[in-house]
């Protein structure tokens, strides 16, 4: 008989503080579009949004592939080819203590892999603040305490090595880095690596390397990979062909084990037992790494020459702004301002929807220092797009708060 009273579901009280922002804003901006207003989002960083293409010769790659019937499940840890490929492009970025590659769903899922394998309950492991929030949703999925360091805003927004030093517990196993950085877009400096892994070495951490964005560096300066310059610390280097090969919807990703063969056997190991539980990432996809990877790469010339522009405007108007002030980004395309406000960025934000239209996601989304107020702008769009997005957002603040 069906009862009267339905028994609710719960879901597990772990995901309490589960929080990803940047979709959770959708809500508030249903709210516009059902009025009838067109949304300026600068706030997902996609940039098949905006006026990014493909490069062809990777869609002809995957349409070959399905066409020569790689349709079926693909080794767990990559196709060989793919994972060669990734072996070279290693190599290309100076990590000469390879032990592993393995290819993922994106690096979403590399994250996931990789903190689940390293943490016991009572472990912990060190984020960013800001982070980009995959890495505290997994770690709380894990059941796992968070253990948040900080980036300094005032030393172009480098890790804080004195609030790692102090966060760090007999019980922390490893140590993340985002470089180039989402949400900030500041990039590590060779001495910052340098000493983060000296204090790995210490403490015997790994290091998980986010450096999903490398080729998308608005700088005349090269991206150093953390690896290249710790080749004995234990390291996973995470990289994906969303952002720099523009095909987010794709979901591939992967991952470079190097350091010491004998101090990162047993953890390899572990990944290893996990890629084969989850059978494999997509297949024809993987079929693109090697093109991808060894072909043309002629259209990064011209991403670059978009986000260089669109950095410089962004960073234009943030200096021009009462009440905003931004450290310039210098890679990916994401600038994170400081502003100077009597509310929560939170309220800022949906009011900024609400009122103009315009879409950034808050800095407590992120997290942030106590008492400071940010908002992450994604600089994608066009600079007419742009240009009209920030005129709202200076109105918005002129209006509400003064000069
Ligand atoms: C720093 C960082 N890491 C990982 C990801 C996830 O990327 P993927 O599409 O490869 O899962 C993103 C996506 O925005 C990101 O910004």
């Amino acid at each position: 008989m069906p009862s009267t009273e339905a028994h609710q579901i719960s879901a597990a009280s772990r995901l309490e503080h589960v929080r990803y922002a940047i979709r959770d804003l959708a809500c508030v901006a249903d709210e516009v579009v059902k009025q009838g207003h067109k949304v300026l989002p600068l706030n997902v960083g996609d940039p098949l949004n905006f006026d990014f293409q493909t490069p062809p010769h990777l869609i002809e790659a995957v349409y070959r592939a399905m066409r020569d019937g790689k349709n079926g499940y693909a080794p767990s840890p990559g196709v060989p080819e793919a994972i060669e490929a990734i072996r070279g492009e290693a190599g290309r970025k100076g990590i000469t203590t390879v032990q592993d590659v393995f290819v993922t769903a994106g690096v979403s899922e590399t994250v996931d892999l990789c903190l689940s394998t390293l943490v016991n309950p009572g472990e912990d492991v060190l984020t960013p603040c800001p982070d980009y929030p995959l890495y505290s949703a997994v770690l709380c999925k894990l059941g796992i305490r968070l253990n948040a360091y900080d980036l300094n805003e005032d030393d172009a927004w480098q890790p804080e090595l004195a609030d790692i030093e102090r966060k760090l517990t007999p019980r922390t196993r490893g140590i993340v880095l985002i470089n180039p950085n989402n949400p900030t877009g500041s990039l590590c400096t060779r001495h910052m690596l340098e000493q983060v892994a000296e204090l790995a070495r210490r403490h015997n951490l790994i290091v998980f390397s986010d450096e999903i964005y490398d080729k998308l560096i608005l700088e005349d300066t090269p991206h150093i990979a953390f690896a290249a310059i710790a080749p004995d610390v234990p390291c996973v280097t995470f990289g994906g062909m969303s952002k720099n090969y523009l095909v987010p919807g794709w979901r591939i990703g992967w991952g470079i084990v190097s350091g010491e063969a004998a101090a990162v056997k047993a953890y390899t190991e572990g990944v290893h037992r996990l890629l084969r539980a989850r059978l494999c990432a997509n297949h024809p996809e993987q079929y693109a790494i090697r093109p991808a990877l060894e072909g043309p790469q002629d259209h990064l010339i011209e991403v670059q020459r978009k986000l260089r522009s669109r950095r410089d405007l962004t960073q234009k108007w943030c200096e021009a702004t009462p009440r905003v002030s931004c450290v310039a980004p210098r890679g990916a395309f994401y600038a994170y301002p400081k502003i100077d406000i009597p509310e929560s960025d939170e309220i800022f934000v949906k009011e900024l929807i609400r009122q103009k239209h315009v879409m950034v996601v808050h800095g407590s989304g992120f997290g942030q220092k106590p008492g400071t107020q940010h908002f992450r702008i994604v600089f994608l769009p066009d600079e007419q797009t742009l240009t009209k997005a920030y005129a709202g957002i200076a109105e918005f603040i002129r209006e509400r708060y003064g000069e």
